[in-house]
C-alpha cells in the first residue's frame, strides 16, 4: 500500500510570520487519523522556524531545493547534511522552475538526487514537459530521459528504503488552472510506473509514490487521487490558503489508498 504524500510547495511566497501562521493553521485543523502523509515546503529562510514549530506533530518539512556538496566553498548553496540537521525530511529536485528559469539540467539534478539519497533523505524528483512539447507528441520521450538522467546510478536498496518519490507536474499545468484531466495524468504515471519497474523491478517499483502536480485543488484532487498510479499531490498555489489545502488532504480520506 501507497499511503498518499500531499506536499505543499511554498516557493518563493509568505513571509516569516506567515509562514508560522499558515503552518499553525495546518496543523491545528489537522485530523489525529490524517490519511496522507502531509509535507510543508516553505522557503529555505522559514525551513528552521517552520520545522521548529512542526517538529511533534504529523506534518513534515520538505525543502524545494539543495546543492549536491557535502560542504565547502559554495556561497549561497545549502547542503542534504544542512536540511537534515533541522529536520527536512523531502527534498524537490528539478522542479520545473528550477530547469526552466534556472536553467538546471539532468546532469546536476542526478547529483543532487543521489547527494539527498546518499543524506538518508527523500528525493522527490520532478519531471514533465512543456506544451509544445506535448502538442508535438514528445510527452513521454521528455518525461523518459528526465527519468533516466534523473535516476542514473540510484540504487534499488535506496529506492527500496523509500528515499524516491517522483512528482509529474506538466509545466502546461503549473500555475495555469489547466489542470491535466485524471486520464492524462494517469497516462504519463502508468509510463512512469513502467519504467521503474524497468529499473528497479516490479516489487520495488510498486512501491514508489508518484505525486501529480499542476493546479491542484480541492475540487479536482480526489478525482486525481482515484488513479491507480497516482500517489499523492504536489500542490503549489492551493497549498497558500489554509482551507484550499485541507480540503485537498481531506480529499485523500474519500479515496482508497492504492
Ligand atoms: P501549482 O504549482 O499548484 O500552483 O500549479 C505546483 C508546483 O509547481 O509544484
Amino acid at each position: 500500500m501507497r499511503k498518499f504524500l500531499i506536499s505543499g510547495n511554498w516557493k518563493m511566497q509568505l513571509d516569516r510570520a506567515e509562514s508560522l501562521e499558515l503552518a499553525a493553521l495546518t496543523m491545528a485543523k489537522l485530523k489525529d487519523n490524517c490519511p496522507a502523509e502531509v509535507v510543508l515546503m516553505p522557503t529555505f529562510v522559514h525551513l528552521d522556524a517552520v520545522g521548529q514549530l512542526i517538529r511533534n506533530s504529523q506534518l513534515k518539512l520538505g525543502a524545494q531545493n539543495v546543492y549536491f556538496e557535502k560542504k565547502g566553498a559554495f556561497t549561497g548553496e545549502i547542503s542534504p547534511a544542512m536540511l537534515d540537521d533541522i529536520g527536512v525530511k523531502y527534498v524537490l529536485v528539478g522542479h520545473s522552475e528550477r530547469r526552466h528559469i534556472i536553467g538546471e539540467e539532468d546532469e546536476l539534478l542526478n547529483k543532487k538526487a543521489i547527494a539527498v539519497i546518499t543524506e538518508g533523505l527523500v528525493a522527490v524528483l520532478c519531471v514533465g514537459e512543456t506544451l509544445d512539447q506535448r502538442q508535438s507528441y514528445r510527452t513521454v520521450e521528455i518525461v523518459g530521459r528526465q527519468l533516466d538522467a534523473g535516476l542514473a546510478h540510484v540504487s534499488s536498496e535506496a529506492v527500496d528504503q523509500g528515499l524516491l518519490v517522483v512528482a509529474y507536474e506538466p509545466v502546461w499545468a503549473i500555475g495555469t488552472g489547466h489542470t491535466a484531466t485524471p486520464q492524462q495524468a494517469q497516462e504519463v504515471h502508468k509510463y512512469i510506473r513502467d519504467k521503474l519497474v524497468g529499473r528497479f523491478g516490479e516489487p520495488i517499483a510498486s512501491r514508489v509514490r508518484i505525486q501529480y502536480g499542476g493546479s491542484v485543488k480541492k475540487n479536482n484532487a480526489g478525482e486525481l487521487l482515484a488513479q491507480p498510479d497516482i500517489d499523492g499531490l504536489l500542490v503549489g498555489g492551493a497549498s497558500l490558503i489554509a482551507d484550499e489545502f485541507l480540503g485537498i488532504i481531506q480529499a485523500a480520506a474519500q479515496v482508497p489508498s492504492h
